[in-house]
């Protein structure tokens, strides 16, 4: 019935279409809408905030149209967007952004906190080169609008904000996390890729994931397509194509702003190299010594594999080992990671291979923030996912306490980081981290 699947197709698009509808990109301190060189449309910001005034800056290198624009907030202690819409009851990633620019000639970036949705903290630490850092979430919003506020720390440092962009996820991914909970990203790595930045439309879901800066033996996929559907959390293929490999692999940059923080990892594993009947690779993984997914991960070739671990952390430099079972005849690999804390923990969870975390009820997260060094690092990019083209590293430079103890209505998990370039670095950034050290 040719009728009959025509409607079908039609249905699925206004599905597809429907699914979308709580995608929105605002470019603040802006009142006008634009498509940039990516083809996303921006909104200007006037319908879903009341405070603050707008400035822009003259960037010195080709920046994006929507980074030039902000609105800071000289008064109050909070100062919020609100209505923005979403579905109720749907998944969302909120990420926000933040190109200082010098707009007030001040040339001291400030340090503030953001809110999403009333309840998920971060701590942002902004930076005064063009790198600009960014802030994200992935929560369930409590009603059909959501909101992200700004929190004043420090009487002279004015809290701004660059860009809110809101994606919908599917339901199906990141099970791990609960009703109330959100999941503040610390680091979203693809490992193996050193140049471009993935997101979409690579990333159907607008994550963006780091390469790793260093130069690392990798490995590319044989694979003529690999079946992502095995992740609950649907990591885009294009990060599967590359593995970063080397015997006894150990990384002490997958940092938490301080011990006791309730946190997620995962980690995702496809197999490049089609194996012959006497190759065999198998391992297993430990973070802050526990173990991270099964006790033997085989990651599966042209398909995918997730391991997770839901936990309390305990030591205060946490570190991801990477062990060959004795039988195993190549050397462990990881093709991505992300590591969230954990806001409004409503428990440990899991080390579950994929969902069905459940976990017993307990009040992980929060505690004071105690100063930490900035995780991740920039590294360079080219452009690829659709960011501007840039020449240098970038990124992590330390930060200062998150300020614990704070009253009010909130209960939150606070805590601060830094990762990736966002855009032309001139100068490679003294402050770049080295990511990935070797265990031996
Ligand atoms: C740009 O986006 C619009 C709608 O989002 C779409 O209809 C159009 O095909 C896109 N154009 C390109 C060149 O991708
Ligand atoms: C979102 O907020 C607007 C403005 O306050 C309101 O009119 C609308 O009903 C809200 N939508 C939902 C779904 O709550
Ligand atoms: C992808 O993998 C899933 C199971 O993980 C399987 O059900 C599905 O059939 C696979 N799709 C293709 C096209 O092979
Ligand atoms: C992982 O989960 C299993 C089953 O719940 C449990 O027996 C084991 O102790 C856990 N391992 C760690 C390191 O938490
Ligand atoms: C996490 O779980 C372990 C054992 O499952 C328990 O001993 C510990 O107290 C829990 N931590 C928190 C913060 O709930």
């Amino acid at each position: 019935m040719a009728q009959a699947s025509f409607i079908c197709l039609l249905l699925s698009f206004s599905i597809i279409i429907l699914s979308n509808a709580a995608d929105i990109n605002i470019d603040c301190g802006s009142s006008s809408s634009h498509v940039d060189a990516d083809n996303r449309t921006w909104v200007g910001d006037t319908g879903f905030v009341t405070t603050g005034l707008t400035s822009t800056f003259k960037p010195i290198v080709t920046t994006a149209e929507s980074l030039t624009t902000l609105r800071y907030f000289p008064t109050g202690e909070t100062n919020c967007y609100s209505n923005i819409p979403v579905d109720k009851g749907g998944k969302v990633l909120v990420r926000t952004r933040f190109n200082y620019g010098n707009y007030d000639g001040e040339n001291k970036a400030p340090k503030f906190d953001v809110v999403y949705d009333g309840k998920h903290r971060d701590s942002v630490v902004t930076v005064t080169s063009i790198s600009g850092t960014r802030s994200e979430a992935i929560y369930i919003p409590e009603s059909g609008n959501t909101s992200v506020c700004f929190f004043r720390m420090f009487l002279n440092e004015n809290p701004f904000v660059s860009t809110i962009e809101i994606r919908r996820l599917d339901d199906s991914m990141y099970t791990d996390l609960g009703p109330k909970e959100g999941f503040i990203l610390q680091q979203r790595t693809a490992y193996g890729r050193v140049q471009d930045l993935v997101r979409s439309p690579f990333d159907p879901y607008d994550r963006i994931w780091a390469p790793t800066p260093l130069s690392t033996v990798t490995l590319t996929s044989a694979a003529t397509s690999i079946n992502t559907s095995g992740a609950d959390n649907r990591p885009p293929e294009i990060v599967l194509r590359t593995a970063w490999s080397r015997e006894d692999m150990a990384f002490y940059d997958i940092k938490l702003p301080f011990s006791g923080v309730t946190f997620y990892i995962v980690l995702y594993f496809s197999e490049p190299l089609t194996l012959a009947s006497d190759q065999k690779r198998t391992f297993y993984v430990n973070y802050d010594n526990k173990q991270v997914g099964p006790s033997v991960i085989a990651p599966p070739f042209g398909a995918v594999t997730q391991a997770s671990l839901r936990a309390v952390v305990t030591t205060s430099l946490p570190y991801l080992t990477f062990k060959a079972k004795p039988d195993s005849t190549l050397n462990p690999l990881i093709n991505a990671l992300e590591l969230y804390v954990i806001s409004n923990s409503a428990g440990n969870g899991t080390n579950s291979t994929s969902s069905g975390s459940g976990g017993s009820p307990s009040t992980g997260g929060g505690g004071g923030g105690s100063p930490s060094t900035g995780g991740g690092g920039g590294s360079p990019t080219t452009g690829g996912g659709g960011e501007s083209p840039s020449t240098g590293g970038g990124g992590g430079s330390s930060g200062s306490g998150g300020g614990g103890g704070k009253s009010g209505p909130l209960t939150t998990t606070i805590n601060h980081h830094h990762y990736g370039s966002e855009q032309t670095v001139i100068a490679p950034n003294a402050d770049t981290v080295t990511q990935i050290q070797n265990a031996k």
